[in-house]
């Protein structure tokens, strides 16, 4: 397929070159699949090569098509990037009043992997989950509209789990640690009053899709065992954790960038009826308008 198309440039060359000469040139086109390239390929390989062709319009025929299709896009859009979903799906869902109107998703995180309902929050960078609980909002019953228990996340309890260290680069509190090696602290206040997060930062699996064909694929990204919450967070709103999408270092979209997984970027998509999807490295198509994002405090 690379002559095929390295075969292609060169007759557009040649077209250039001629041009000026006043000739011109064309160019036979043969579908690469016809019975004529059929024959031309026999003829090439010596007689035998002709029967691994696919018979026109069979199953495998349009399997071969599609397959070839999906290569072509994806060498046009830069073989590394694909966009990726949460393993448990793209959808995005909005629980109404009892989880203060925001939407949320289920992710998957460790080894064996615990699934988790959390927030979709722009506005700030770190993913935190209910970890360790000293001061957690309640994971059982009282979920309305929801029909399983919400979970707590421990990072004992995952094989792939590690205490991010204090010296590490995205240890904002490192300084405050009596040691380098100490697992590194983080607090984060949230602009509704008295609302924050605390606890320690967990390097993990968070478990995605590709949305091309749904293969599954880990990615190590940093966590917030949220051992402490406080004020809204206590109050109905992200009881199973919050997930920053932030330009931050530490949020899930940098991070999977980072790591050459995603192109730095997702889209949230909503429906009338609030239900959506998020995707992570999707840029959406070229003719779409964007609205930058509003500074808050001047930031
Ligand atoms: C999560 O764990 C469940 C049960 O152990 C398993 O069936 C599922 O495949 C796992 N999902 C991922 C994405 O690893
Ligand atoms: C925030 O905390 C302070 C000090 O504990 C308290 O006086 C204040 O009423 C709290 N605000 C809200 C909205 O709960």
């Amino acid at each position: 397929m690379a002559r095929a198309c390295f075969l292609i440039s060169l007759v557009v060359a040649s077209c250039l070159v001629w041009k000026a000469h006043s000739f011109a040139l064309s160019a036979k086109l043969v579908h690469r699949f016809s019975d004529e390239a059929r024959a031309a390929a026999a003829s090439r390989i010596g007689g035998g090569g002709g029967e691994r062709w696919l018979t026109r319009r069979s199953k495998e025929y349009y399997q071969m098509l599609a397959r070839s299709d999906l290569l072509r896009r994806k060498r046009r859009l830069g073989a590394r990037y694909q966009m990726l979903f949460p393993s448990e799906g793209s959808e995005t869902l909005s629980l109404g009043n009892d989880f203060g109107w925001l939407h949320y998703t289920w992710i998957n995180i460790g080894t064996p992997n615990v699934s988790f309902l959390v927030a979709l929050d722009a506005g700030s960078d770190l993913l935190w989950i209910p970890c360790d609980c000293i001061q957690c909002a309640p994971l059982s019953g009282s979920h309305g509209s929801l029909d399983k228990d919400l979970s707590m996340y421990s990072p004992a309890e995952s094989r792939t789990s590690r205490y991010l260290s204090c010296n590490h680069e995205l240890c904002s509190l490192g300084s405050t640690c009596g040691s380098a090696k100490q697992p590194c602290p983080y607090r984060i206040n949230y602009y509704s009053e008295n609302t924050s997060s605390s606890g320690l930062l967990v390097e993990d699996i968070l478990h995605l899709a590709t949305s091309e064909d749904h293969a599954s694929v880990q990615a190590s990204i940093i966590i917030g065992c949220g051992r402490k919450q406080s004020g809204d967070y206590l109050d109905g709103i992200a009881p199973d954790g919050l997930l920053g999408l932030g330009f931050g270092d530490i949020s899930v979209p940098s991070s999977l960038a980072r790591t050459g997984l995603i192109r730095n970027s997702f889209s949230l998509c909503f429906r009338d009826d609030d239900s959506g999807r998020i995707l992570f490295g999707d840029r959406g198509v070229p003719t779409q308008q964007s609205t930058p994002f509003v500074p808050l405090d001047g930031k």
